[in-house]
């Protein structure tokens, strides 16, 4: 027969050929060829689901740094699993529950997020910080939040979040509609420390921005994405089917 037309064949037959180290008994545990739904190492799924975007050690990467204390002192279990589970509607984060239309089992999914923590929180980080809560109480009032924003953002971001010297502009729409509102918040409490953004303690020393100041500068900066955009946090996904309460 033509092997060529069998190339599954001829895969075959390489492996029981090169017997894969035990040529007259069972193929050692090491030759097993795993199906992507059973790979249960934190380095290969990491490597592969999440390193391009959060940086190869859960940092240093475009998206927000998930080996950050601060991050995984303020966000809860359940936040971190929905937004793995499900995305983040109207962001570049995918959902990666197979239930949600991703690759990877809830299994799998228990185990990247369980130990994101466990390899990169410190317990008890934040005890005695009184830390902004991870979602907002509230709407927020974007009038507030113009004036919240020229104390702590201005000095980077300049005026109007248009750039300035320390900051990009946060206040552009391309920006705005790929970002949502908790994806703000959760960087205004956290910052880029990688990137020299400083955490919701640092931007003026020694007066931290308060959690009704950084739901506020959340919602003026929301409302500059509604008036230039109006369905930007809205549009859904092409690809991905999710829950309309993965919107904020
Ligand atoms: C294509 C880029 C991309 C990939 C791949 C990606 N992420 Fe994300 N991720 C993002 C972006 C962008 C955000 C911020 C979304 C927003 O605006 O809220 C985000 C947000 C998150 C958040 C929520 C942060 C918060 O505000 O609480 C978690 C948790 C997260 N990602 C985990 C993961 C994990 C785990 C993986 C791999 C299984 C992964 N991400 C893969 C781009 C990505
Ligand atoms: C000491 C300077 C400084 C201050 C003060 C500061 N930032 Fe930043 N911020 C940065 C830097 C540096 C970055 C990362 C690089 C960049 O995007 O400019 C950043 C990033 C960000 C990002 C993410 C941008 C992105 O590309 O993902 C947002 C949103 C943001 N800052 C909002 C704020 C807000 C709101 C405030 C006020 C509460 C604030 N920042 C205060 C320096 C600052």
């Amino acid at each position: 027969m033509n092997t060529l037309r069998y190339p599954v064949l001829m895969i075959l037959s390489f492996m029981l050929l090169c017997g894969c180290g035990s040529p007259h008994g069972k193929p050692g545990k090491e030759a097993e060829i795993l199906a992507p739904d059973q790979i249960m190492d934190f380095a290969i799924l990491y490597g592969e689901n999440c390193a391009g975007c959060h940086g190869a050690e859960g940092r240093g990467g475009a998206a927000i740094a998930l080996a950050d204390p601060v991050y995984l002192a303020i966000a809860d279990d359940a936040s971190i699993r929905n937004a793995t589970a499900n995305g983040v509607r109207g962001t570049a984060m995918p959902a990666f529950a197979q239930s949600a239309g991703g690759m990877l089992t809830d299994k799998q999914i228990d185990l990247i997020t369980s130990q994101i923590r466990s390899r990169w929180g410190r317990p008890g980080f934040l005890n005695s910080a009184n830390p902004p809560s991870y979602s907002a109480k509230s709407a927020g009032n974007p009038a507030q939040g113009a004036l919240a924003y020229n104390t702590y953002c201005e000095s980077c971001h300049g005026p109007g979040g248009h750039g300035g010297a320390k900051g990009s502009s946060i206040a552009d729409p391309a920006f705005l509609a790929l970002v949502s509102d908790q994806g703000l918040r959760t960087v205004i409490i956290t910052g880029r420390p990688e990137l020299g953004a400083p955490d919701w303690r640092a931007n003026i020393p020694g007066k931290p921005i308060s959690d009704q100041e950084i739901t506020d500068v959340v919602a003026w900066l929301a409302s500059q994405r509604a008036q230039s955009a109006p369905h930007a946090n809205s549009t859904s996904n092409t690809t991905q089917h999710q829950e309309s309460t993965n919107a904020r």
